[in-house]
């Protein structure tokens, strides 16, 4: 959630002087950065977009390809006759597979964004009321192309995948 009473640094130089003085204090360098994570504010600690997140490929059988970020281009098949990605066939309907979330937007339009949030790495989740997709930890939101909407707290969009549907509208491809 953000508070008026945030306040955002990204002074290498300020977190270096708050170091020595913890230091000082007799802090072992992992206490060191859980103090410094535990500001929502502070960029070094955020994850980043460029910065991509180990994302395990589903187990699913009804899932073929690569939708790990980390392990090179995203690029898989949903089967959508299964019970594990069926309800894609759903407008309003959104699935977590690896790195992205795919949804079935406002107008059934078929749709897949990164799923980490870049500013401490929440889920995001597709909000059919809205037509956008939501962090479920702090509420930041991003439009069908993956766009960050002006006053969240994350500050950088998340990827856009292109979907494309089979002709028999059973198999879903997501690319990067
Ligand atoms: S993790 Fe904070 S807005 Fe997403």
């Amino acid at each position: 959630m953000k508070t008026n009473n945030q306040v955002e640094s990204n002074s290498t130089t300020d977190q270096m002087k708050r170091g020595e003085f913890l230091r000082s204090l007799g802090m072992s360098s992992a206490a060191l950065m859980a103090f410094y994570c535990m500001g929502t504010g502070l960029t070094a600690c955020s994850k980043s977009s460029n910065d991509p997140t180990p994302a395990p490929n589903p187990t699913s059988t009804a899932f073929t390809g690569n939708a790990d970020a980390s392990k090179g281009a995203i690029n898989f098949t949903l089967d959508l006759t299964s019970t594990d990605y069926g309800k894609l066939k759903t407008v309003g309907e959104f699935v977590s597979v690896g790195s992205v979330v795919v949804a079935n937007a406002k107008g059934n339009k078929l749709i897949a964004v990164g799923r980490v949030c870049p500013h401490q790495g929440g889920n995001l989740e597709y909000k059919l009321q809205q037509d956008l997709f939501k962090c479920n930890l702090h509420g930041s939101e991003f439009n069908d192309a993956g766009k960050v909407q002006p006053g969240w707290d994350a500050k950088s969009d998340v990827a856009q995948y292109k979907t494309s549907l089979s002709t028999d509208g059973n198999k879903l491809t997501v690319t990067a």
